[in-house]
């Protein structure tokens, strides 16, 4: 199993995430982030930390939230490794919470 970044982190990107994990599985896209199944320890420590709630245990996906367990495997080899807290995406507080981010995502 491993945990999974789901849509609510599309254009909101805190990064209070990557802080706690003590592995660093976390990569960076532009609007988004992942995380690496292969590496995922499933710790539990970056799912409190989200202030978007974003973040599941990969058998505790949210209905319709399935598709990201493939994204995150997938961007995860491809996106660069993020292992420090940046700023958030502009207006992240405002996308917060809205639905229908999925079609927003840049990979
Ligand atoms: Fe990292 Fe633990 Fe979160 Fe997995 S569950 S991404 S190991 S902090
Ligand atoms: Fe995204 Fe939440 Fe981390 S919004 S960047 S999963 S803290």
């Amino acid at each position: 199993m491993a945990f999974v970044v789901t849509e609510n982190c599309i254009k909101c990107k805190f990064t209070d995430c990557v802080d706690v994990c003590p592995v660093d599985c976390f990569h960076v896209g532009p609007n988004f982030l992942v995380i690496d199944p292969d590496e995922c320890i499933d710790c539990t420590l970056c799912e409190p930390e989200c202030p978007a709630n974003a973040i599941f245990a990969e058998d505790e996906l949210p209905e319709g939230q399935e598709i990201f367990a493939e994204l995150n495997a997938e961007l995860s080899k491809k996106w660069p490794s993020i292992t420090e807290v940046q700023d958030a995406m502009p207006d992240a507080d405002e996308w917060n919470g809205k639905e229908g981010k999925l079609q927003l995502l840049e990979k």
